[in-house]
């Protein structure tokens, strides 16, 4: 298994624009989603509000990404780890 990066929830919370970057997390996996943000089918707007922090309660509120094909698109924009 590949190994990755670590990085604190504050260095996340760094990457919360296009131009900065956008990263997100998902439990203790760190992903970098900038390039999926205009792909994103619910709009850029609404991916960008978890921007720099956790999809859980995002998630929570849109049962439409439990679903195994929505965690495999994600896995593809891993970077770290917390
Ligand atoms: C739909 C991925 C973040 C709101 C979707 C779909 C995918 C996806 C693949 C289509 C699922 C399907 O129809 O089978 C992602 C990823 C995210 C993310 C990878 C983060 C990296 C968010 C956030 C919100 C959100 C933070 C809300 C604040 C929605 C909504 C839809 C959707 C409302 C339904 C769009 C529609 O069918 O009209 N997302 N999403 N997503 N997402 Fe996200």
């Amino acid at each position: 298994a590949p190994r990755y990066p670590r990085y604190t929830r504050e260095e996340v919370g760094r990457h919360r624009t296009p131009q900065d970057r956008v990263w997100v997390t998902h439990g203790t996996d760190v992903f970098d989603v900038t390039d999926f943000v205009e792909l994103h089918p619910g709009g850029a707007d609404k991916i960008l509000l978890a921007a720099g922090g956790a999809l859980e309660p995002f998630w929570a509120l849109y049962a439409v990404h439990s679903q195994p094909h929505v965690l495999e698109l994600l896995r593809e924009y891993k970077v770290g780890e917390l």
